[in-house]
């Protein structure tokens, strides 16, 4: 049973606050998420207990390292449904999207070729690819959102064309949060001869992935946003195309062998990729992570903040003085304004009110100019969160329709 009062329990920062009697209300998991005991001690286990380097030492302790380091690595793959010579561990989506975007989109794509994105992306999800388009003079092209700022089906098949190699989208945008039908465009592309990399970051952490039932190409995610430890991501990719693909980064631990002439023998999937000691305690508080989701439950999970959401943009819409921008999407993120309050005004009145929100353009800055907007608030949900601190949330939000006197006077 999902019981929310036992699991907030789990988490130092929610239960360190209780007994100082303070109130915390969180509502910025889509920029990183709290860490539950078991990652932390995971963690800590590493470096108390077996501290040695993974893939580099003949002893048992390296060994165990190995072990923990590719147990590791299992464990994740098997979370989204992939083999484990599909997962190669990165610093964070953002590594993993440049990794995809130089060592197979500047390897394949020419001039005249086309990468599909749309306006909501993400910058990690936008900026590799311009760099894609500068070195090889492929064009760059958007898929019109429909009047929600959702992305269909219909809009991906009115855009692609016969030059479409690669379509890069969010599974779920950070600013907007509708999840989009990643398998039915994972079938429009491959039946066009395209590629489909899905930025995963604001989807993996709160629901049930499979990448062999989306047949997404690629798929790029975080550790941070998911419970895990800061500076640890994912590139899953299948593996013909990680292994037709170019390793971004060069150094010991990605090659086989090398000469005085240059010549170098790569190391096969996921290792090509991973020059250099990797972040093992990074991969093991990762995997502790998964470990914790899955014992709550995916579905669960997603169920919880979904109905959380619904309470929540139901309230709000009690309120005269809030603009909704997306009160159709689907999961725990709520992009909003307080009516004739600047953004980053009105996240200093939640916060003075104990409330922690993001505000501004949350690195999606073509999305600004469709919301006709210089900058928003975001609140999003994790599962840790309760009906208690959206009710807080909601009344801190009333007092921005007097947003002076409440911020000096209150
Ligand atoms: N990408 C993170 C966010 O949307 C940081 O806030």
């Amino acid at each position: 049973m999902f019981d929310v009062e036992k699991i907030r329990r789990d988490f130092p920062m929610l239960r360190g606050l209780q007994m100082q009697g303070k109130k915390l209300v969180y509502l910025d998991n889509a920029a990183t998420s709290f860490k539950p005991y078991s990652v932390i001690k995971a963690i800590e286990n590493y470096y108390y207990n077996c501290t040695a380097n993974a893939h580099r030492g003949d002893y048992d302790l390296s060994h165990e390292v190995d072990e923990l380091y590719e147990n590791s690595r299992a464990k994740v793959a098997k979370f989204i449904g992939a083999k484990r010579s599909e997962v190669v561990f990165t610093s964070g989506a953002s590594m993993s999207l440049n990794l995809v975007a130089y060592g197979y989109g500047v390897k394949y794509l020419k001039e005249n070729d086309e990468i599909l994105l749309t306006e909501a992306e993400h910058a990690s999800n936008i900026l590799p690819w311009f760099k894609v388009a500068e070195i090889t003079g492929c064009k760059i092209k958007y898929v019109p959102l429909d009047e929600d700022g959702r992305l269909t089906l219909e809009n991906v098949k009115k855009t692609i064309t016969s030059n479409t190699k690669i379509i890069a989208v969010a599974h779920v945008t950070n600013v907007m949060g509708y999840i989009i039908d990643v398998k039915s465009i994972a079938e429009l592309a491959h039946q066009n001869g395209s590629i489909l990399v899905v930025d995963g970051a604001q989807s993996v952490p709160h629901m049930k992935i499979d990448v062999k039932d989306l047949d997404c190409d690629f798929l790029c995610f975080s550790g941070h946003k998911m419970c895990g430890p800061t500076g640890i991501g994912v590139l899953y990719g299948k593996y013909e195309l990680l292994d037709k693909m170019d390793p971004l980064l060069s150094g010991g631990g990605m090659n086989t062998r090398f000469d005085m002439c240059g010549d170098v023998g790569l190391q096969i999937p996921p290792l090509k990729f991973e020059a250099g000691t990797q972040n093992i305690e990074g991969a093991i508080g990762l995997a502790a992570a998964v470990e914790y989701l899955e014992n709550i439950g995916m579905q669960q999970i997603e169920q919880y903040e979904n109905q959380l959401r619904t309470y929540a943009v139901e309230k709000m819409k009690e309120i005269e003085d809030i603009t909704i921008y997306n009160s159709k999407a689907e999961t725990g993120i709520i992009t909003f304004n307080l009516k004739g309050v600047f953004a980053q005004d009105a996240a200093s009145l939640l916060n003075s009110k104990g409330v922690c929100v993001r505000s501004g353009q949350h690195c999606a800055k073509i999305l600004m100019e469709r919301l006709q907007t210089l900058a928003t608030l975001r609140a999003s949900i994790y599962f840790y969160n309760t009906k208690e601190d959206i009710d807080i949330f909601i009344e801190a939000c009333k007092k921005g329709g007097d947003f002076l006197d409440a911020f000096f006077n209150d």
